[in-house]
């Protein structure tokens, strides 16, 4: 049923003053908000190519909003960027500032005001406290420019201190599951395309769904957001949503490594759009080094990236899109799985587990940090005896991954063999067997450890986690066990270190050619020695395959 809008209001003021209430702490504040301002020089950068689509509206009067508006550092920085534009400078601006945010609201007001009067520019400001997710409803549809950098938050209950009674306890629930309706009955686009729990409604999905909806026809936006928005599985029907309204301009991508949100680990993009005649090709820069790179996204390769469910090359170039698209006819993992009867699966919660603990035991229990490519190291942890929670599987061999990865690792896949009669905490990915399964999974654990299954699933790691998800879909080259595979496998887990010929021999399977191999061993970053070492083994295995 659709709610009114002085329903909506007071579902919308309900939450926000528990927001008030439980907020103990500026980081507190700040974590519920999804308060991240925008770097100076993004904010530069991105008006700048405002600026150059504004350039092609012909109006009199300009109607300007960041509806999430923080201090209006975007909207100071984009009045900078027209008043340095004679053709712009003279025209009229309405510029509207909202935040949930009091203070920042005031703040922005003067930062925007004073901005304008000594620029001498012809603007009125209106600088309101709102839940713009909420209030924004009667402006769908009005303005020329949307400039935003909507909250960095994941809608979830807060953590509560004992000095709340159990009823406001309850009425909180109540409250926020109302607001959490209401944000997934506005913003459905936004809502992931597979749920993993009862929360996770992501308030910068929903701000970005809100902007388009604001542009008028021909309407501009300058967006700021976390970069796995273009590259992550479930934001999928918002990016399909958007690019076949909008004409996805340009991208630029900010790599974590630029610590352009203060200590947070994040990568971000910023991304120039229109409402309106969507086409087919997109300009991607990338803020990698010093000077940054820039490579436009068109035909076969925009087919492509449109298949993917618009999944764009971000940190790696348009190489890598036709390396995956040769990569793409291969069957996945998972359909290796079903043809060798194995499962990808999870084995036990780690959630106190040291009640289901014993120093001695038959079941040895791992966990994420024993374990390392291709070996595992254990302790005296055990299962106890009357444990009923051990899944069949532990009684066979299996093949494990960390699940916590680092984005800056240089491998980031960290898998090995464990024998029977071990069980998996719930850091670790697991393919278990239902009988021993041994060359199946040591041909399996091949392609695991391999650099091309890394470099095929790097482009689909969008968090410091490595999801049975992305495991699943990897393409892998055939579906029967290969015995030279399996055995080398074998040497590697042992005391043998064939990792060169093992991944060499890996990439001849996959029916890589020298460019295809040399191009993935190089977006590893190894010195030149390793990377030599990678190549001339690929090289022997050519001859080998020759003979
Ligand atoms: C990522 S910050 C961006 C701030 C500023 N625009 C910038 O670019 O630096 C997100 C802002 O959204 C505000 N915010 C969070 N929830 C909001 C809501 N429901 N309605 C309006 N503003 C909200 C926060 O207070 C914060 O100022």
């Amino acid at each position: 049923m659709a709610l009114t809008e002085e329903t909506i209001n007071s579902i919308s003021s309900n939450y926000y003053s528990f927001v008030n209430r439980f907020s103990r702490s500026k980081y507190e504040d700040e974590k519920m908000l999804g308060k991240f301002y925008t770097n100076q020089f993004v904010c530069s950068s991105l008006s700048a190519s405002v600026v150059l689509a504004l350039k092609q509206v012909h109006k009199k009067q300009i109607c300007i909003i960041d509806p999430f508006c923080g201090d209006g550092r975007l909207v100071v920085s984009l009045m900078e960027e027209i008043s340095k534009d004679s053709q712009l400078r003279s025209l009229s601006f309405s510029l509207f500032l909202w935040d949930i945010d009091n203070e920042a609201v005031t703040q922005a007001q003067a930062n925007v005001s004073t901005f304008v009067g000594r620029a001498g520019l012809k603007a009125s400001i209106i600088a309101e406290m709102h839940d713009a997710f909420s209030f924004a409803r009667s402006f769908y549809g009005r303005f020329d420019v949307c400039i935003t950098n909507p909250p960095w938050a994941l809608l979830k209950p807060q953590k509560i201190f004992s000095d709340v009674s159990s009823e406001e306890i309850e009425n909180y629930k109540r409250v926020i599951s109302k607001y959490d309706e209401f944000m997934k009955q506005e913003f459905s686009t936004s809502l992931p395309e597979k749920k993993f729990g009862k929360w996770g409604t992501n308030l910068s999905r929903c701000g970005t769904e809100l902007s388009i909806k604001l542009l008028c026809d021909g309407g501009i936006c300058g967006l700021v957001s976390p970069a796995t928005f273009l590259n992550d599985q479930v934001s999928r029907p918002l990016r399909q949503w958007m690019f076949s309204l909008c004409d996805i301009r340009r991208v630029d991508y900010y790599p974590s490594e630029l610590k352009l949100f203060g200590k947070a680990d994040v990568e971000s993009v910023t991304v120039l759009f229109l409402k309106g005649s969507p086409q087919r090709r997109v300009l991607i820069v990338r803020h990698l080094e010093t000077t940054p790179n820039s490579e436009t996204i068109e035909g076969k390769d925009f087919d492509f990236v449109e298949k993917q469910g618009f999944v764009l090359p971000l940190s790696e170039d348009s190489r890598t899109l036709h390396v995956l698209e040769r990569l793409n006819r291969l069957p996945s993992l998972s359909d290796y799985c079903v043809a060798n009867s194995l499962k990808v699966t999870r084995e036990i919660d780690e959630t106190n587990i040291s009640e289901k603990l014993a120093p001695t035991g038959t079941i040895r229990f791992v966990k994420g940090y024993m374990i390392g490519r291709y070996s595992f190291t254990t302790q005296e942890l055990f299962l106890k005896a009357d444990e009923k929670d051990a899944p069949k599987s532990v009684h066979f061999p299996k093949i494990v991954w960390r699940d916590v990865s680092r984005r800056s690792q240089q491998r980031r896949v960290q898998a090995t063999y464990l024998p029977k009669n071990c069980i998996a905490g719930n850091s670790l990915g697991v393919v278990a067997s239902n009988s021993g399964q041994g060359p199946a999974l040591y041909s399996l654990l091949g392609f695991l450890g391999s650099l091309v299954f890394e470099y095929q699933a790097r482009v689909l790691l969008t968090s410091n986690h490595v999801p049975a998800g992305v495991i699943r879909k990897v393409k892998i080259p055939f579906l029967d066990v290969n015995n030279r595979l399996a055995s080398l496998v074998a040497q590697r887990l042992g005391s043998t270190n064939c990792e060169y010929e093992l991944d060499a021999y890996v990439a001849k399977l996959y029916g890589l050619d020298f460019d295809c191999y040399s191009l993935i061993v190089s977006s590893f970053g190894f010195n030149s020695m390793e990377e030599q070492q990678y190549l001339s083994a690929f090289r022997t295995e050519s001859k080998k395959e020759k003979q």
